[in-house]
């Protein structure tokens, strides 16, 4: 039996994000015996967004794959490394004229790991359904692998456990992110998928879902506008990583991870 460990990131928020990852991706990558990352860095450009030089950052950190979700047009800047760029995906539920990839299959020291990027519609933008979607894109890369890993972004935690379970024994994993907060539900379904309803976040631990408290607070209590902004305090990582055997595709293990530092964030 093969067995690899693959490493699930949850949102990365900004500056705060890139660099406790830039820091600490490392030791933990060693620690845990992780054989492939894949981040959710829709949130890594200043909070909104993603960038060619932030999208770079993270590869440099040592993440293989970035999945996006709702801001993953937010900044512009995307346009440059969306089309082209393999290791950087979309939802695969948005409508098929959107530039980028929804999914794509990767090497993992000689394995094939496939990496799909869904969205949810409850109490977000309505697009394709995410339900049927999937099984198309499913009914394709399984000609390929049966190694396959879902982001799901999504907001509800009802649309996120029908989502798994759904999908249960058809895929290896399936993770939840876009709420920011980690969830202490991770579990093998019966079927043998990994699933838990959100990763969390790589971002500030002293924040409102990585941002500053103040603006947040303000938004809620006046109903007027307030810019947000970075909360750069007690960096913090959270995922988890999932045991997998990597001949059939079933996921041994799953683990949640949480770390929070006390560094001073700096700009690198
Ligand atoms: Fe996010
Ligand atoms: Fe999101």
């Amino acid at each position: 039996m093969s067995v690899h460990n693959i490493l699930c990131l949850g949102d990365i928020i900004g500056i705060t994000g890139r660099f406790a990852l830039n820091r600490y991706l490392d030791n933990i990558k060693k620690e845990h015996n992780i054989d492939f990352v894949i981040a959710n860095g829709e949130n890594v450009a200043n909070g909104i967004g993603i960038t060619r030089d932030t999208a770079k950052e993270l590869f440099s950190s040592g993440v293989d794959v970035i999945t996006t979700g709702n801001h993953v047009w937010n900044n512009k800047d995307v346009f440059a490394i969306i089309v082209g760029e393999n290791r950087l995906l979309r939802p695969y539920n948005y409508p098929n004229q959107s530039p980028g990839l929804g999914y794509y299959i990767y090497d993992m020291l000689g394995v094939k790991i496939a990496v799909l990027n869904m969205m949810g519609r409850t109490f977000m933008d309505p697009i394709d359904c995410p339900f049927q979607k999937a099984q198309i894109a499913i009914k394709h890369i399984k000609e390929r692998t049966d190694i396959i890993f879902i982001d799901f972004h999504a907001e509800a935690s009802a649309e996120k456990q029908a989502f798994a379970y759904y999908l249960d024994g058809e895929v290896t994993a399936v993770f939840g992110t876009h709420t920011h907060i980690q969830t202490s539900d991770e579990r093998i379904l019966p079927n043998g998928t990994a699933y838990i309803t959100d990763i969390g976040m790589c971002g500030s631990y002293d924040s409102v879902i990585g941002m500053k408290k103040e603006a947040a607070i303000a938004r809620f209590v006046t109903k007027m506008p307030h810019r947000f902004e970075v909360e750069t305090t007690s960096p913090m990582i959270n995922g988890v990583v999932i045991e997998i055997d990597s001949e059939n595709g079933k996921a041994k293990n799953i683990k949640r991870i949480k770390y929070v530092y006390d560094d001073v964030v700096e700009k690198k």
